[in-house]
């Protein structure tokens, strides 16, 4: 009998053979991607809606008037994700649609839509995994100062305790924000999400009071729950690796992981901005807007960190022609690509492994916080044939890879509890439009027609199999 080495499948599926029959398996969404129906029921314009309509912000003038109709469709898209077995569906609630103008009281026909969804979603057995807030902002609240002014943090409280009252009955799990670094900085300092700023302090201010506003909601959704919820924030997060051993390299590998990463988790789970990121701030004449007590509202403890996963760069300390500072006298941190990697469809590398190391270092440098992998996904260029079916081997190979990627992780000693793949449906990728697809399902946009990909038929086997191999589900 001849052997042969293991292929990535075999490898990749005896990894995910080993995660527990009670790991959750779920999709992803946010409201602005997929409901469409931006003037309906009393909804006032976000800060994406200004966004959309300047010229050249997003590819082929997209927007999401429409997006995927969802709102129109919801009992339908629930419905594929039930036959998908998929336990949890995580969603955002459109802050303009629930409270329009960002202030005052409720929009009872908004928040009536989320109720029929969590309603529809429980009938089907699947948890609702709901965010507050997945980057629409209320235009007027904008007008207002937006995420750089402070009092949009208040608001953003009292926001969460109206979506709570509502459906705090019914939805355990809470995540107060998607992913602060993309509203603050590329909204803020990068300009190519909206609000589309331009200045690092803005960007600064912006972060500050995202997390003022998260540990406000965690207290505010404490002290109204009347039974034990599960709150987490989700964050964009990777690995920075110096492109050589040299100094300039390795310090400015040590900037972006403060600017990128403990930025966001420091304050929440230690309680402190990172040092050196403080130093690094100051020398460029920026200061993070910390008022007394802030540090200890921030750093309420939550229950669960989400985190979204797509890739992971290398840091140049030098720019092309080898200078170490910038036009502006700023240390040159520059993103390069690792080099000889299979890239998706948006270029981006695919690293399974930086996810499993990710996870590690979450494990030891922040210990005691379970972790669910809330966003993990590809965009590729998808070719349906003509029933509109998409033979999408590459995201799936790209989903198994990162689920292996997430089970090696648990084997090595980290409380990874579920992984959610983004996106249920194609949708409006921001800044990309609709060109981009993440979805399980396509959607043939001119029919509103969903057709589950292979990837979704995968992710459906490949739960069963896990909650089925020790007899459970
Ligand atoms: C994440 C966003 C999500 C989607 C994916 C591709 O950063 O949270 O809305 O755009 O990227």
């Amino acid at each position: 009998m001849t052997t042969t080495a293991p292929s990535a499948t075999d490898r990749h599926d005896a990894l995910i053979d080993r995660l527990p029959p009670d790991f959750r398996f779920g999709a992803a969404t946010s409201a602005f991607q997929i409901e469409g129906a931006t003037a309906e029921d009393g909804r006032t314009a976000s800060i994406w809606d200004t966004f959309c309509r300047v010229p050249g912000a997003v590819d082929n003038g997209d927007t999401g008037d429409i997006a995927c109709d969802h709102y129109h469709r919801m009992p339908e898209d629930v419905a594929l994700l039930a036959a998908l077995g998929l336990d949890t569906y995580r969603f955002s609630v459109s802050w303009p649609r629930v409270q329009p103008g960002g202030r005052g009281p409720a929009n009872p026909a908004g928040l009536d839509f989320y109720d029929r969804l969590v309603d529809e979603l429980l009938a089907r057995g699947v948890t609702p995994w709901l965010t507050l807030y997945h980057w629409d902002l209320p235009q007027e609240l904008q007008d207002a100062g937006g995420w750089p002014a402070r009092d949009t943090a208040h608001r953003f409280a009292d926001y969460a305790e109206l979506v709570h009252e509502r459906l705090g009955d019914r939805v355990e799990h809470w995540t107060t924000l998607n992913e602060p670094f993309c509203s603050a900085v590329l909204g803020h300092v990068e300009g190519v999400h909206a609000p589309g700023g331009r200045s690092l302090a803005d960007g600064v201010r912006a972060v500050h009071h995202l997390h003022l506003g998260h540990g406000l909601a965690v207290r505010r959704l404490r002290s109204a729950a009347r039974r034990p919820l599960d709150i987490a924030v989700a964050h964009l997060l990777g690995t920075s690796r110096p492109a050589s051993g040299s100094p300039a390299d390795r310090e400015a590998a040590r900037r972006a992981d403060a600017f990128g990463f403990r930025f966001y988790l420091d304050p929440i789970l230690r309680g402190r901005y990172p040092r050196d990121l403080i130093d690094d701030l100051a020398a460029r004449g920026v200061r993070i807007p910390v008022r007394d007590g802030d540090l200890e509202i921030i750093a309420e403890p939550v229950d669960t960190l989400g985190v979204n996963y797509y890739r992971s760069m290398r840091v140049c300390g030098t720019d092309e022609r080898g200078a170490t500072v910038d036009a502006h006298g700023a240390p040159v941190t520059r993103g390069l690509p690792h080099g000889g990697l299979p890239v998706t469809g948006l270029g981006w590398e695919v690293m399974p492994h930086d996810l499993t190391e990710l996870l590690l270092r979450i494990a030891r440098d922040y210990p005691g916080v379970p972790v669910i992998v809330t966003e993990n996904g590809a965009a590729y260029e998808d070719r349906p044939d003509a029933e509109g079916f998409v033979d999408d081997t590459e995201r799936t190979a790209y989903l198994a890879a990162h689920l292996a990627a997430v089970a090696e992780a648990r084997v090595r000693g980290a409380d990874v509890r579920g992984y959610f793949a983004w996106s249920l449906l194609d949708n409006f990728e921001w800044a990309y439009g609709y060109a981009q697809r993440f979805g399980l399902v396509r959607v043939d946009y001119a029919t509103q027609t969903r057709t589950p990909k292979r990837s979704a038929l995968w992710l459906r086997d490949t739960a069963h199999r896990v909650r089925g191999a020790s007899g459970h589900g």
